[in-house]
């Protein structure tokens, strides 16, 4: 454990099928108007929309509603919230729904009282907030950005091909979350799988990286054999509450700043999956599956020993020649993609060669992974992942 780090999590989290009972214990800390936040309507059909609207009654609070989020939700749909959460002047941000509508809300809470265009300022300056910001909170529908519990928002500009995370700080973060494993029931299969291997990528982007002996990396096999585990009993009984419970809570730790401690990080898979997003608005989770072997073969002599790492604390590969444990390691990995049904190639995502010059050009090219990748790296994973 080399690095140097301080540790906070601002997030109190509510898990467990009872969970959102405690909603009741939190809005009586926040002023009396409330903006519900979601998206294209599934907390509708599945019911969860007229339970929170029940306790937001009961509460005393004024509703008022932004909805229509998008997956990859964009700075147009920002730009009408900043008006919406001002008419209302909300007390309170509610986001009810998966990454795309709670990155939004958090976008939306540093936005609104802005002075500055929010997406010159957060996302091509990334500058921080100087402004008031508005306190989110969360109920989790769908799971995998670990978004419950950071300071992450990502958000889509179609105009300019670009899709830019911006991380933001611990008064950024939502003040609380609440989990119920079973509102993840009704999530479409495509999405489910989406959202199991962005939380296994998650995790790799972390544990791939440095060579130290580090805690982290212990604590992230941990996640990716309980992730494995469970992942392939989900996809044949959704509805096996041990299996979605033990997800949720895998994706929640993956991404909310833990297991980063220590250790440089990478982040590659994401920034390629973000532009391939941009350009495309395709599934999150699955423009990282589509790249991910051909960038990990491509890394892997850079990175041998953690890859052989891999291979036999997640994988249980028993070789000693680090070589053959690192091989096996992205073997084991391509296997369990297979397995779970993940998106294996771009064209099934839509992209085609005469895509390439715009998905290079929206990569940033991080410096902190085993290999610094150039442009024509990022043409050779592509060329690769079709
Ligand atoms: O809009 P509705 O009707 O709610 O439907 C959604 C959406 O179509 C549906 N869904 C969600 N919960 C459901 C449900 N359908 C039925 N039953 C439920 N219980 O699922 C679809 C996808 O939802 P979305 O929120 O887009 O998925 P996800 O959670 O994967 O979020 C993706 C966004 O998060 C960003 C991604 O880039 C993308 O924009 N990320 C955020 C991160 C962070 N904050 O740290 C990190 C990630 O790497 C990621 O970049
Ligand atoms: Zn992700």
């Amino acid at each position: 454990m080399l690095g140097n780090f301080s540790y906070y999590n601002p997030t109190k989290l509510y898990f467990g099928s009872e969970s959102l009972n405690y909603l009741n214990n939190e809005l009586p800390k926040y002023g009396k108007n409330v903006l519900l936040v979601y998206g294209g309507g599934s907390i509708k059909k599945n019911g969860i929309y007229d339970e929170i609207i029940n306790i937001l009654k009961a509460n005393n609070k004024n509703v008022f509603e932004d909805y229509g989020v998008m997956p990859n939700p964009t700075i147009e749909k920002l730009y009408e919230g900043c008006r919406r959460l001002l008419d209302a002047k909300a007390d309170l941000i509610l986001a009810v729904g998966g990454g795309s509508v709670v990155d939004y809300a958090k976008a939306l809470s540093v936005s609104a009282y802005s002075k500055e265009d929010p997406w010159q300022k957060y996302y091509i300056e990334f500058k921080e907030p100087d402004n008031k910001i508005v306190p989110v909170g969360v109920v989790l529908t769908m799971v995998g950005t670990g978004s419950e519990m950071n300071g992450g928002a990502v958000i889509t500009n179609p105009k300019e091909n670009l899709k830019i995370g911006h991380v933001f700080g611990e008064d950024v973060f939502p003040k609380f979350a609440i989990l119920n494993p079973k509102y993840t029931y009704s999530v479409p299969h495509y999405q489910m799988i989406a959202g199991i291997f962005d939380t296994m990528s998650h995790i790799l982007e972390q544990y791939l990286s440095g060579d130290d002996d580090n805690t982290s990396d212990y604590i992230m096999e941990g996640l990716m054999r309980s992730l494995i585990h469970s992942s392939l009993i989900a996809v044949k009984e959704p509805e096996n509450y041990e299996a979605r419970s033990n997800i949720m809570w895998i994706a929640t730790w993956a991404l909310n700043t833990l297991v980063a401690k220590g250790k440089p990080t990478d982040w590659e898979v994401h920034m390629i999956g973000q532009a391939i997003g941009a350009v495309t608005n395709a599934t999150h989770g699955m423009t990282l599956s589509a790249v991910s072997i051909p960038y990990y073969k491509l890394i892997m002599p850079y990175g041998l020993k953690q890859f052989a790492k891999l291979g036999r604390n997640v994988f249980n590969i028993a070789k000693k020649d680090d070589n053959e444990a690192a091989k096996l390691a992205i073997d084991s990995l391509n296997k369990w993609m297979k397995e779970i049904g993940v998106v294996l190639n771009i064209s099934e995502l839509g992209v085609t060669r005469s895509m390439f010059d715009k998905i290079v050009d929206a990569t940033f090219l991080n410096e902190s992974g085993y290999k610094k990748l150039t442009r024509k790296d990022i043409y050779a994973i592509l060329e690769d992942s079709l």
